[in-house]
C-alpha cells in the first residue's frame, strides 16, 4: 500500500466554503428565507462540511432517498445505508419557492450555510422506519425521531459558512483531511477506526489489542453528537477513553478523535455509515463486534457483521475487523471469544449496561475483570455525584 485508503466514492468532499466565496454567499443568506436547524441536522451539517459523509453534497433529494431507503445505494450506485436528510414542517414548507435558495440557521440564529434549489417532497414515516431500522416501534429512538419530524424533506447540495460551535474537545475535533495528514506524519499506511458511545469496559479493549496486532495505527473515535436520554455523557467517556489510552496502550499507536455524528441506533445499516466516516478519516480497517450501533433488543447480536456481505471490496473500501462477543473467562485468565476460550459459560464474566450502571449506583465498582480500576473510579466517582 502506497498511501491511506481513498475516501469513499474517490475523493473527500468538503461543502465548507472558504475564503472570497463564503462573503458572497454570507452577503446572500441574509436576505434568503431561513430554516432553523435542530441539533442533529446540525451535526450532519458538520459531517457534509469536513467531508466525513463524502460522497455527499448535501441532504438528500427524493431520487437518492429513496434509492437508499430502498436498496442502500445513492441513486448512482454508490453504497450508502442511511438517509440524511432535512425535514421541515407544513408552515416550514410554505417558505419554499421552487427555485429560490434557504438560508440554514442555527437556533442561536446564526447563519450557517445555504442549501441550494432545494427539492421539496414527501416522504412515509413508516416505510422509511421499517426499511431503514426495520421496525416502526417508537421505542426505538431512530423511529421515534421519524415519527416527531415534519412531514416533508427538502434535499439539495449546501454550502457550509460557518461551521456549528463546539467549546468542548478541542484538541479532539480533527477533520477527515487532518486525521489524514496526522496519520501520514505518523506513519501509518494502515489504521483501524473504533466507534464507541459507552465508557470502555475491557472488552472493548480486547478488540482494541487484536486491532493494534494487525495494523499501523488505531482511530478511537467515540461518538460525541446527540445520543439518547439514558446514553452517559460524552465528557464523561472521554476521560476513560484518556484514561484507558495513558494507562494501557502504547501512545504513539493511538490517536483519539472525537466523531460529531449523532447517534442513530441504525444497527446493522448504521454499522456500514460509521464504518463509511472512518473510511473517509482514513481507516482502512473498522471494528464491528457484538450488536454495533444496537438498541434494546431490535438486532441480532450479529446482524452488524452479515450486512457487509451484501458488497463486493470494490464497493466498499473499508474493510470490517468482525468480532464475536468478548468477556473475561476465570480459567484463562484473560479476555477471550468462543473463537479462543473452550470453556463454559459459567467461567465468563460479562455484565450488562443495566448491571454496571445499578453496580456504580449502590457506590459499587465493577470488577477489574469487566472495567479497568480506573476507569471504574472515574465513573463511581460521576455517579456519586450526579447519581
Ligand atoms: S455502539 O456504537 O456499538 O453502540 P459501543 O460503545 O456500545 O458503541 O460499542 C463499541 C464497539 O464495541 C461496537 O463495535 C460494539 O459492537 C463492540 N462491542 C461492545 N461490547 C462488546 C463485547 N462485549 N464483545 C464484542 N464486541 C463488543
Ligand atoms: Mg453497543
Amino acid at each position: 500500500m502506497t498511501d491511506l485508503i481513498a475516501p469513499h466514492g474517490g475523493r473527500l468532499l468538503e461543502c465548507l466554503v472558504r475564503g472570497a466565496g463564503r462573503e458572497t454567499y454570507l452577503h446572500q443568506a441574509q436576505r434568503l428565507p431561513s430554516l432553523t436547524l435542530g441539533e442533529w441536522e446540525m451535526s450532519d451539517l458538520e459531517l457534509l462540511a469536513t467531508g466525513a459523509i463524502s460522497p455527499l453534497d448535501g441532504f438528500m433529494r427524493q431520487a437518492d432517498y429513496d434509492s437508499v431507503v430502498d436498496r442502500m445505494r445513492l441513486s448512482n450506485g454508490t453504497v450508502w445505508p442511511l438517509p440524511v436528510t432535512l425535514s421541515v414542517t407544513e408552515e416550514q414548507a410554505d417558505l419554499w419557492r421552487e427555485g429560490l435558495d434557504l438560508a440554514l440557521r442555527s437556533p442561536e440564529g446564526e447563519i450557517l450555510g445555504i442549501l441550494h434549489k432545494p427539492e421539496l417532497f414527501p416522504y412515509n414515516r413508516a416505510v422509511e422506519a421499517k426499511l431503514v431500522f426495520g421496525t416502526t416501534d417508537t421505542a426505538h429512538p431512530g423511529v421515534a425521531k421519524i415519527m416527531a419530524q415534519g412531514p416533508y424533506y427538502v434535499g439539495g447540495p449546501v454550502s457550509v459558512l460557518n461551521l456549528p460551535r463546539h467549546d468542548d474537545f478541542t484538541p479532539f475535533r480533527l477533520t477527515p483531511e487532518e486525521t489524514r495528514q496526522e496519520f501520514r506524519r505518523r506513519g501509518w499506511k494502515s489504521v483501524v477506526g473504533f466507534q464507541t458511545r459507552n465508557p470502555i469496559h475491557r472488552a472493548h479493549e480486547y478488540l482494541l489489542r487484536c486491532a493494534l496486532e494487525l495494523a499501523d495505527g488505531l482511530m478511537v473515535h467515540p461518538l460525541v453528537g446527540q445520543t439518547k436520554g439514558d446514553d452517559i455523557p460524552a465528557e464523561l467517556r472521554m476521560r476513560c477513553y484518556q484514561a484507558l489510552i495513558e494507562g494501557y496502550l502504547p501512545q504513539d499507536r493511538v490517536l483519539l478523535v472525537v466523531n460529531p455524528a449523532s447517534m442513530r441506533y441504525g444497527g446493522p445499516r448504521e454499522a456500514i455509515f460509521h464504518a463509511i466516516i472512518r473510511q473517509n478519516y482514513g481507516c482502512s480497517f473498522f471494528i464491528v463486534g457484538r450488536d454495533h450501533a444496537g438498541v434494546g433488543k431490535f438486532y441480532g447480536p450479529f446482524d452488524a457483521h452479515r450486512i457487509f456481505e451484501r458488497f463486493t471490496r470494490s464497493e466498499l473500501g473499508v474493510t470490517p475487523l468482525c468480532f464475536d462477543n468478548a468477556f473475561f473467562c476465570k480459567v484463562c485468565q484473560g479476555m477471550a471469544t468462543v473463537k479462543t476460550c473452550p470453556h463454559p459459560a459459567a467461567e465468563r464474566i460479562s455484565l450488562s449496561g443495566t448491571a454496571v450502571r445499578q453496580m456504580l449506583a449502590e457506590g459499587k465498582s465493577p470488577p477489574a475483570e469487566f472495567t479497568r480500576p480506573e476507569i471504574a473510579e472515574i465513573l463511581k466517582e460521576a455517579y456519586v455525584s450526579h447519581p
